[in-house]
């Protein structure tokens, strides 16, 4: 199945960002050609952003345009030519959404229209959206399948990623894209965003710092291992064509207590963490679980890495950004 993306010409949307550069290295290895797009915005330090794609930039057959999804013009240059288009660029996070929720609008949606729409105007027909698990909101049926009614979203940021679905459904009934919409549970691993549960409380615990526990430990989190999810991608480009419109979660499969992942992350690190009492903050949901049935039938997706070996993985590469 991946053989089959060699040679493509690949537009990564996003591509300086965790997911984004995984990607950008791993279809690189493939032999595929690939575009990427990027405004190296300062939800994270965007120093972190270019070493991401230090490895990529030297290589002759990647090319990095450093701009934003909301420019039409831009983006239509870097879709031009493409054989698929990944579109991961937005601002991610729960918590955020909810302080700037006009920027995450803007960006999750407007910009998602631009992408959309230059795949329209560039005739390129096959599209990957990075939807998240978010859109379940408190789905209380678990594990959440993509049958689901996702109607009921809790925070601005899923709000937007469920928009963003729409979108592309309008663009796949109406011009007859091809779109594949994956709701994305909780990345980890290398390069894993700061805010992020895993390298925000391996920081901290190494620093000697307190750690946030909400509630009471026990909300649940599906993480996946960033390989995993790059098999799901790649997976997903080299569906064939005139398969139409499909959502597809991209998921472990084994959630895990909030108390569980501190309990294993200590274990890692070889260090305990000092931990701090903290109400649930608005927007989070209770937890995500994966219903995998749809991703193995359609994309042939199997999660291969445990917490234990993603969480070694993950703890060696924070070790040597020291
Ligand atoms: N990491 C996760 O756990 C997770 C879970 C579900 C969904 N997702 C989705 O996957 C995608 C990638 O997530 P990530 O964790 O790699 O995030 P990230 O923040 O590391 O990467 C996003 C990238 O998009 C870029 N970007 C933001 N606004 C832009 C704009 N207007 N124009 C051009 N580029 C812009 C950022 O600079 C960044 O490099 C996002 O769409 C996110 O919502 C991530």
């Amino acid at each position: 199945m991946l053989t089959g993306n060699k040679n493509k010409k690949v537009l990564i949307t996003g591509a300086a960002g965790c997911i984004g550069s995984h990607l950008t290295d791993r279809l690189l290895s493939r032999g595929c050609k690939v575009s990427g797009i990027d405004n190296f915005c300062d939800f994270y330090d965007p120093a972190t952003k270019r070493k991401n794609l230090e490895a990529a930039l030297s290589n002759d057959r990647f090319v990095l345009v450093e701009g934003d999804i909301r420019d039409p013009g831009i983006v239509r240059h870097t879709v031009a030519g493409c054989d698929a288009v990944v579109h991961l660029a937005a601002m991610a996070g729960v918590r955020p959404s909810l302080k700037n929720p006009a920027l995450y609008q803007d960006v999750n949606v407007g910009g998602t229209l631009q992408v959309l729409e230059a795949c329209r105007l560039e005739g390129v027909n096959n599209v990957i959206f990075a939807s998240s698990s978010s859109v379940y909101g408190n789905n209380r049926k678990v594990p959440f399948s993509e049958s689901d009614p996702v109607d009921h979203p809790i925070s601005v940021y899923a709000a937007t990623k469920k928009s963003g679905e729409l979108l592309a459904h309008t663009y796949h009934a109406v011009f007859g894209l091809d779109i594949t919409c994956l709701r994305l549970f909780t990345v980890y691993g290398p390069r894993q965003r700061p805010d992020l549960a895993i390298h925000k409380f391996s920081r901290l615990i190494l620093e000697g710092k307190p750690i946030p526990i909400f509630g009471d430990g026990s909300m649940e989190r599906d993480h996946t291992y960033i390989d995993d999810i790059l098999a799901g991608i790649e997976a997903a480009i080299s569906r064939n064509p005139g398969r139409g419109f499909s959502v597809i979660n991209l998921g472990s499969d084994h959630p895990v207590r909030l108390d569980a992942l501190v309990a294993a992350i200590e274990k890692t690190l070889g260090k305990k963490a000092v931990l701090e009492k903290k109400p649930v903050p608005q927007g989070d949901v209770r937890r995500t679980w994966a219903d995998l049935t749809r991703a193995r039938e359609l994309l042939g997706y199997e999660p291969k890495t445990g917490l234990e070996a993603g969480l070694e993985n993950f703890v060696e590469w924070l070790n040597s950004e020291k």
